[in-house]
């Protein structure tokens, strides 16, 4: 349970508020590439303030205040030039650190376009993503995590717009039991209404679960029936980047969850896949992007996918929840820790310090590998992976919605049979395992 005001201070993500200082701390994607070659310029709504990201005719991007500075005309309607986006109403241009460089209107002598500036943030491409820092200067550099920057991988992005502030999100990250109940329990009652069984679909309860802490954020750890602390979901687990991206996957399909701030009660959910099955695979000219619903055709969630499952159970918590009426029990230990850590790290930029997982070094940002349990791949694997993407498993999964599942399913059955065929696969990565340290709580909840 939170204060009323606690619950403010950690989930309001507006200009010169504490959460939302904390937040601008941070590089956030708000846009796939592919999206701008489509339209170059995006509307954007990001921690509470409208913007309007663009391309420019020389290939740059910009990221500038919605209103036109003259007349407030919306910039969302500009025109793409040389250099920097044009403003339909009188042609006022602005490049994209935000100077105003033409006023056609005005005389040919003024000098008034000198003293006009509309507001301006960095904007950098990295792995199919537009990424946006709102915060002071110098910027940090843009984390380049694993899944971002490896090559001989097919990418997609999925994007829903959820009606419900980002922490609700996160705290599900650190919610490990949700999972035999959310995706196990309750999608069998959903599917079994429409007479399907499917008693195995996450059903093992769990013995015990565990957090750590680690450079860039948390670590999620549990012991399932018929696991034990030597498997890889309690030595290895995965991460949690601080403050708004969940990793999870396996076997050569992972996923980064981007949960960007909007507003406080809007969030852009970025499903970022990323597939390596092991062979080599063709650069892609373009990351595809595309909707992951969150309602079928009556207006209904769709409780039949998994991620749906997780996006109606931060969504119905309503659009901030109510943390000051809750009642944690001690399977909530890892929310409470994400509260904890949320808490400190506002305090930390409160007291003039970068925030946890600030990077700053280039060294050490060639590629940054993250942790993540069952991380190998063989036959078997490629092959599980190729199960997935068919049948009743398609269609609990956000794959069902994607332009490219049916390419992926083939990599992964020509990985299969390349490895039957005695071909090795491709080398897997592998980040080093981060240790139980000083910050580690568990849970036992199974004798
Ligand atoms: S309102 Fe933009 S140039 Fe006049
Ligand atoms: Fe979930």
């Amino acid at each position: 349970m939170l204060t009323k005001e606690m619950n403010e201070r950690l989930t309001q993500v507006g200009p010169g508020t504490p959460g939302g200082e904390m937040m601008r701390r941070y590089w956030h994607p708000i846009a796939g590439v592919v999206e701008l070659d489509e339209n170059p310029v995006k509307k954007v709504r990001l921690m509470g303030e409208d913007l309007v990201l663009y391309k420019d005719r020389s290939g740059n991007l910009g990221l500038i205040d919605e209103p036109c500075p003259h007349r407030r005309v919306s910039m969302e309607y500009g025109i793409p030039e040389e250099e920097g986006l044009r403003c339909p109403y009188h042609g006022w241009l602005f490049n994209n650190s935000g100077q105003c460089t033409e006023q056609p209107a005005e005389p040919w002598n003024s000098t008034f376009k000198d003293r006009i500036r509309t507001k301006a943030y960095p904007v950098q491409e990295l792995g199919g993503l537009v990424f946006a820092y709102l915060g002071p200067q110098p910027a940090p550099l843009l984390p380049r995590f694993d899944l971002l920057v490896w090559d001989n991988v097919t990418r997609q992005i999925g994007v829903t717009n959820l009606p419900c502030n980002w922490l609700q999100a996160m705290e599900n990250s650190l919610d490990p039991v949700h999972v035999e109940w959310l995706h196990g329990y309750y999608m069998n009652y959903v599917w079994g209404k429409r007479g399907v069984a499917n008693p195995e679909r996450f059903a093992s309860r769990h013995k015990k679960i565990g957090f750590d802490r680690f450079d860039y954020g948390l670590i999620k750890r549990r012991v399932v029936e018929g696991n034990t602390e030597e498997d890889e979901p309690w030595r290895v687990g995965h991460p949690i980047l601080y403050p708004n991206v969940l990793r999870v996957g396996n076997s050569g399909s992972y996923t980064f969850q981007y949960r960007v701030p909007v507003d406080d009660e809007n969030t852009l959910h970025l499903t970022y896949t990323v597939y390596r099955p092991g062979i080599p695979v063709p650069p892609q000219e373009s990351v595809p992007v595309y909707q992951l619903p969150l309602y079928d055709d009556h207006g209904k969630f769709l409780t039949e996918v998994v991620l749906v499952q997780d996006f109606f159970a931060w969504a119905s918590q309503g659009r901030i929840a109510q943390r000051d009426k809750e009642h944690l029990g001690q399977s909530d230990i890892g929310v409470i820790m994400l509260r904890e850590l949320v808490k400190e790290q506002i305090e930390m930029v409160e007291a003039g310090k970068d925030p946890l997982g600030t990077v700053r070094d280039a060294a050490k940002n060639v590629c940054i590998d993250l942790p993540q349990e069952e991380h190998s791949y063989d036959a078997n694997v490629a092959r599980r992976q190729a199960e997935q993407m068919q049948g009743v498993r398609l269609a609990q999964s956000w794959d069902r919605f994607s332009p490219i599942t049916q390419y992926v399913r083939g990599l992964f059955l020509e990985a299969e049979s390349k490895s039957q065929a005695g071909e090795p696969l491709l080398e897997k990565n592998r980040a080093p395992e981060v240790p139980q340290g000083e910050w580690h709580r568990q849970v036992s909840l199974l004798p």
